[in-house]
């Protein structure tokens, strides 16, 4: 029988990196819910969109053309033929996001997306709401944390391996903003889901993480 986990938390919490470890452990198929979110956000930026205009970002998202598909172990999509993948870290779309991730329809339309995705088979899901409201009934739920100021170095020190001219406090101001909007917005805000196992990794290593993910999964 097919499983799916689910593993949620802020910003640099750990989420992609333990996910793609449990998959790779596991052979489940890795899926970033936050790429769609972003790739929303990324072609109403493309088409010149402004993304605090709910109807018009409703509107763009509704005459793109999106295809999901399985590569390499991970649920990917196209947003009118294109892949994006660098483009959706970049400054413009992680700033956006959380505006657009606020919009009712928006968010329906990635909840039933990353529902249909269980048909490609076992999957270990990352993102804010997929313990609460994506598979609630999921047994393998999981709510991984951290300070805000590790979370900050972490994701400052991966901005600036990446050759992005960011600044430590400016990324630290970035990552508060957005735990405020995504834990305080109406529609599914970023909170623990009943039952899920919270991991706090401030001081633990990812290696660390990964294995009690999977051990309880095992179990
Ligand atoms: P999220 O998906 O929650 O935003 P990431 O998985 O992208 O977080 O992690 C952000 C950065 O922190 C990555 O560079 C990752 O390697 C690093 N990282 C994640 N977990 C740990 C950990 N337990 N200890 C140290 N660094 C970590
Ligand atoms: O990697 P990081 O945690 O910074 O971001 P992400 O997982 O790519 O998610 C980007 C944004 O999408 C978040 O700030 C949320 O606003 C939104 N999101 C969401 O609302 N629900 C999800 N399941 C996943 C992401």
């Amino acid at each position: 029988m097919n499983k799916t986990i689910a593993i949620d938390g802020p910003s640099a919490s750990g989420k992609s990196s333990v996910s793609k470890g449990v998959a790779a452990a596991l052979g489940f198929i890795y899926v970033d819910s936050g790429a769609l979110y972003r790739g929303i956000t990324w072609q109403a930026l493309r088409k010149g969109v402004d993304v605090h205009d709910a109807a018009a970002v409703i509107a763009c998202m509704e005459n793109t053309d999106w295809d999901f598909f399985v590569q390499d172990g991970a649920a990917t999509f196209s947003v009118d033929g294109n892949v994006p993948v660098q483009e959706l870290r970049k400054k413009d779309v992680r700033e956006n996001v959380s505006f657009v991730a606020v919009i009712p329809e928006v968010r329906t339309f990635v909840v039933d997306s990353l529902r249909a995705l269980e048909h490609f088979g076992s999957l270990v899901m990352e993102g804010r709401d997929i313990g609460t409201k994506v598979f609630p009934d999921s047994p393998y739920k999981f709510y991984l944390d951290a300070d805000p100021e590790e979370r900050a170095m972490r994701r400052y020190r991966e901005l600036v391996a990446a050759g992005e001219n960011e600044k430590a406090e400016e990324v630290m101001e970035s990552l508060k903003k957005r735990d405020k909007i995504d834990s305080t917005r109406k529609t599914d805000p970023l909170t623990v889901a009943p039952g899920a196992q919270v991991i706090d990794s401030t001081s633990m290593t990812l290696d660390d993480v990964i294995q009690t993910v999977v051990d309880a999964v095992k179990e």
